[in-house]
């Protein structure tokens, strides 16, 4: 059986479980593609952090070029998160006619048509349905089965760790710090939390899904946004009186003129909306399309093994299309 060979850009919480994921699957996964998958370098400092998997030593390495150059290699994934050196690095990938997978929401946003012209430029594929909705299919959809629509609108709770503590807040009246640390702790929040905390990290992703949806690409900077740090326990039973959720929403809608109208902030949501019970890590994305009309999407948007399942999707994607 013909081998397929991947580099790993960073072994932290999400490429720990997109190793597990391809571990613990990988009778499944092999049998279904006809072919066998190697991660056989990963770049990596950190060679001693206790991870709950055996990755040997030699696998390490410190040299991103050793992967980019190296001839053997079909696909890299990147997962080191954060606009650079993670964006250079793709590029570089695909300049060498490498396949690049990623997760990486921020990098996506910031340099969405740079990345897009570089694969197309090279004759690689660019996935990254990770980078939105963790392990929810929600971007392969938009662009496959979905894409004989005219979209009109889509709202989303995109951001696992606000909506962890929005909930941990309302149903356990746990504090906004102590909600916030066991989102840390179980690998939601980003290295740095304030880009969940502020919206950045919903801004991002809404970014990405209007990009695909509408064809018009905004940075995440342009969209006006608002995150929960001044949400209090109080609003929150406020809204609980007036029978609503507060939920960070992102939303952007078609106007009748052709504009798109956008932005991301905590909003009261009725609590028989479908929204409303969307709680702890989970996200969820309803879309409006003019022939499909309403769906909605749902599942968990963070965390290593459901991030780890999209990203290995990708890959399995890959090689069918391209690597077979
Ligand atoms: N920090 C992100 C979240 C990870 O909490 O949703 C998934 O993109």
């Amino acid at each position: 059986m013909k081998t397929v060979k991947i580099g790993l850009l960073g072994l932290g919480n999400i490429g720990t479980g997109t190793y597990k994921t391809l571990e613990m699957n990988r009778d499944e996964i092999e049998s279904s593609l006809g072919v066998k998958l190697e991660i056989v370098k990963i770049l990596e400092r950190d060679t001693e952090r206790d991870r709950g998997i055996t990755v040997p030593m030699e696998k390490f390495t410190s040299d991103p070029d050793s992967i980019f150059t190296d001839p053997d290699i079909d696909i890299v994934i990147e997962l080191l998160g954060g606009i650079e050196p993670a964006t250079s690095f793709m590029l570089k990938a695909m300049e060498n006619g490498k396949h690049v997978v990623t997760a990486n929401k921020a990098a996506i946003a910031a340099n969405y048509q740079a990345l897009m012209d570089t694969a197309a430029a090279n004759g690689v594929l660019l996935r990254f349905e990770a980078s939105v909705g963790g392990g929810i299919p929600i971007l392969t959809s938009l662009t496959g089965p979905l894409k004989a629509n005219k979209f009109e609108e889509v709202m989303g709770i995109l951001n696992g760790t606000t909506n962890y503590i929005l909930t941990m807040m309302t149903q356990e009246g746990l504090d906004y710090e102590t909600a916030l640390r066991d989102a840390q702790a179980q690998g939601f929040a980003e290295a740095d939390p304030t880009a969940d905390v502020e919206g950045i990290d919903a801004a991002n992703k809404l970014s990405i899904l209007m990009a695909l949806m509408f064809d018009k690409y905004v940075a995440p900077g342009d969209i006006p946004t608002i995150g929960i740090t001044k949400v209090t326990k109080d609003e929150i039973e406020k809204a609980r009186q007036d029978n609503c959720r507060i939920k960070l929403i992102a939303h952007a809608k078609k106007l009748d003129n052709g504009d798109v109208e956008y932005a991301v902030k905590p909003m009261y949501i009725d609590e028989n909306h479908p929204l409303a019970g969307i709680n702890r890590e989970f996200n969820a994305v309803f879309v409006k399309g003019n022939a499909v009309d309403e769906l909605m999407f749902y599942g968990k948007g963070a965390g290593p093994l459901p991030t780890g399942s999209a990203v290995m999707g990708d890959v399995m994607d890959i090689v069918r299309t391209a690597l077979k």
